[in-house]
């Protein structure tokens, strides 16, 4: 059962054909692998966010977070128990229990109760890809950064915020990562670029005092550009390369704390509120116009 769970997660795909004989080897020996599935965690990446937040202590008990780019889910599944989110605890999952070998590794992972003595914390889980249901985890899959206006990604996460009565949130993570190329100066952009975004969308939501979380590459102009931007706009900011990041990803986190926000409350509908205010103002340069010609044609008669 062990071996069959390092095939069953979404990141595992034989068809992407990233499979290799010594690929596999490593996979299965590595110690964050082994770990994840002994402690249910869909992904080894469960530990980077755990070590991240043992040494900096930014995750709490009553917190609200967004993990953007949360699939398949292995961060959602630390931040369920930091926050201490409500699980339900239904009929659905006791029965499921019983059946223990047809439980997702995520069900296995509901056993944890939230501790009824702290604030219970909401986890709210962003992508473009499914996630497999997490207990305590809203999740909105399907969702693209990038494609946010295009499709109804705004309006789904509105209105889960609305429904939710959530204003502001404490913190945002950003796993994400663009799909890669190989081509250093390319995808160092790119993932660039993509956090940016992700920084756009924070900066809408995050309360005072909030933190972000992202992941870069290091290495060229555009991370110090990053890192210096998130310098402008929080207290601090600590670069971060967790132990169980592979020491050969240029992969690093810029963990960026006390959000001090600038007064511009930005909502999410922003951009829309600014199309619906330029479209109105458009009508009513063009109604003033035809006034105006109607004016004129009068008064030459
Ligand atoms: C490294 S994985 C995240 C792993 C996750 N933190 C975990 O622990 O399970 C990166 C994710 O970013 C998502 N992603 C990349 N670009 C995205 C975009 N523009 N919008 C939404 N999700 C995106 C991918 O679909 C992928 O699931």
């Amino acid at each position: 059962m062990l071996i069959g769970r390092f095939f069953s997660y979404r990141s595992f795909s034989i068809s992407t054909c990233h499979f290799t004989k010594s690929w596999m080897a490593k996979h299965v020996s590595d110690p964050y692998v082994r770990r994840s599935v002994k402690e249910n965690y869909r992904a080894r990446s469960a530990f980077k966010l755990i070590e991240m937040n043992n040494m900096y202590k930014f995750l709490e008990p009553g917190h609200i977070v967004i993990d953007m780019g949360a699939a398949p889910g292995a961060w959602s599944q630390v931040l369920v128990k930091e926050v201490n989110a409500r699980t339900n605890k239904g009929k659905k999952t006791q029965q499921q229990q019983q059946q223990n070998e047809l439980l997702h590794p995520s069900e296995i992972t509901s056993l944890h109760k939230p501790n009824p003595d702290l604030k219970c914390g909401i986890v709210i889980a962003l992508d473009r890809d499914p996630i497999f249901e997490i207990p305590g985890v809203h999740i909105i899959d399907d969702w693209n950064l990038t494609e946010e206006t295009t499709n109804d990604c705004n309006k789904r996460l509105q209105d889960l915020l609305n429904r939710l009565k959530i204003n502001k949130v404490d913190g945002i993570l950003s796993d994400m990562c663009p799909n890669v190329t190989g081509c250093k100066e390319i995808d160092h952009s790119a993932i660039v670029v993509l956090q940016r975004q992700a920084l756009h969308f924070a900066r809408r939501l995050l309360k005072k005092n909030g933190y972000f979380l992202c992941k870069l590459f290091q290495g060229q102009e555009t991370f110090q550009e990053m890192r210096s931007l998130l310098e402008s706009l929080f207290h601090i900011v600590h670069l971060v390369k967790p132990s169980a990041s592979r020491y050969q990803s240029p992969e690093m986190y810029l963990l960026a704390m006390q959000y001090h926000a600038d007064s511009s409350d930005i909502s999410l509908n922003t951009d829309n509120n600014n199309q619906r205010i330029e479209t109105k103002r458009n009508e009513i340069e063009k109604l003033l116009a035809e006034a105006r010609r109607i004016r004129t044609k009068k008064n030459d008669k």
